[in-house]
């Protein structure tokens, strides 16, 4: 295990909390921004370990947003704290900063899931122009993917993701022991992540993947590791995603339109969950594009299902998806573009399907899988 150099930042996974100190050693005011679970789950171990005396706390959603959304601290609802990563947060963010007295010389650390890092990374960003901050990501999915690339940003009107920037934290710090206390279905939602970083870009670990029961935490470090590593070969050649780093949107045309096809049924499932199915689709097509017969999609499609379970897709949204991925940010001119998977670890991105072979790739989903 050792820590993964990115040009202006460190990945830290091993003897984290002395590298934490050193990091952090010359900023005399800190604030830690988390949501009520990051808060009740990974606060206490954080501050214990960092050993970490004086620092202003940050909670989303506050109590106020809490009341008005009628819901209490114990909701641990998949959508429950995506739907504060938006304008209102910032503003609490904001307030509270000023409040406690923050400038651009204090430093911010996400303690949370992707909305804490996603949304923490640009309030820091914006305030007074630009304060430093660090990650510290407390789910896998974090961990794995929204911990490295620079993406920060909020939803806006019901868009994900559609207010941001580019912009590296000076440190990200990979706490396995955080995962403990997360929920399995959050679990596998980053397991998929790493799913994905091994299909498309890494036959090793994918032969590793394979040989797995189930996921285990206490296993997980060497594989998060790797799977950063992916990632970070892929943003480094194409940090603002204009051509390489769409590989990693493999699964991801079919799985953003189930994760938005739930959420309009309100009934959401988890990224990974999409992501999943999203996956298993689109190896169907890669299997018609690139003429592999169906021994190479089921040997995939085996590993694929011990992991993550069937979602249930009814006739009804068999139409409302082949609707929506025609308006997915990936589109050019409302044709949908995919990653095909030519073989293990080795992808094309910019490809496009016929609309029957993508209704075709869900009916073999909900016949096969
Ligand atoms: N920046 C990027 O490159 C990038 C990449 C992927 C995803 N994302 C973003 O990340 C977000 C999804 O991230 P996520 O899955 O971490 O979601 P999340 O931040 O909502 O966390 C998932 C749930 O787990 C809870 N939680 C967090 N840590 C916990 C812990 N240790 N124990 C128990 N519960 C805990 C959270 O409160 C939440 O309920 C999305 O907003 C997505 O857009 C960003
Ligand atoms: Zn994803």
């Amino acid at each position: 295990m050792r820590n993964i150099r990115l040009s202006d930042h460190s990945i830290y996974i091993e003897d984290i909390w002395s590298n934490f100190k050193d990091l952090i050693e010359n900023y005399d005011h800190i604030v830690v921004l988390t949501d009520i679970n990051s808060r009740a789950y990974c606060l206490k171990e954080f501050e214990m370990l960092s050993e970490l005396k004086k620092f202003d706390i940050i909670t989303i959603p506050t109590p106020e947003q809490q009341e008005k959304e009628g819901t209490t601290g114990e909701n641990l609802s998949v959508y429950y704290i995506e739907q504060f990563k938006n304008q209102d947060s910032c503003s609490k963010i904001f307030d509270r900063l000023l409040e406690c007295g923050a400038d651009r010389h204090s430093l911010l650390i996400n303690l949370g899931g992707g909305v804490i890092c996603d949304m923490g990374g640009y309030c820091a960003s914006v305030f007074m122009r630009g304060m430093d901050f660090i990650h510290f990501p407390t789910t896998l999915l974090s961990q794995v993917d929204a911990s490295v690339g620079g993406k920060l940003g909020i939803n806006y009107r019901g868009y994900k993701n559609m207010v941001g920037l580019f912009r590296n934290p000076i440190g990200v710090f990979i706490h396995d022991k955080f995962l403990e206390s997360l929920p399995e279905r959050e679990l596998r939602s980053g397991f998929a992540e790493i799913v994905k970083h091994a299909l498309t870009l890494n036959y090793n670990l994918w032969e590793q993947l394979k040989e797995m029961e189930d996921i285990e935490i206490s296993n997980l470090l060497p594989l998060i590791e790797k799977s950063i590593i992916i990632k970070k070969q892929i943003v480094q050649t194409d940090p603002t995603e204009t051509g390489k780093r769409k590989v990693l949107n493999f699964g991801h045309t079919l799985g953003h339109a189930l994760e938005t096809s739930f959420l309009k049924k309100g009934e959401p499932i988890t990224h990974g969950e999409a992501v999943a199915a999203g996956m298993a689709m689109e190896c169907y097509l890669s299997m018609l594009h690139y003429r592999h017969d169906e021994d190479w999609l089921a040997s995939i499609l085996v590993v694929l299902k011990r992991f993550f379970p069937k979602i249930d897709i009814g006739d009804k949204m068999v139409l409302d998806l082949l609707q929506l991925i025609r308006v997915d940010k990936k589109n050019k001119a409302g044709v949908p573009h995919f990653t095909f998977l030519i073989d293990i670890g080795n992808v094309e991105y910019d490809q496009i399907a016929r609309a029957k072979d993508i209704r075709a790739a869900v009916e073999y989903y909900r016949k096969n899988y």
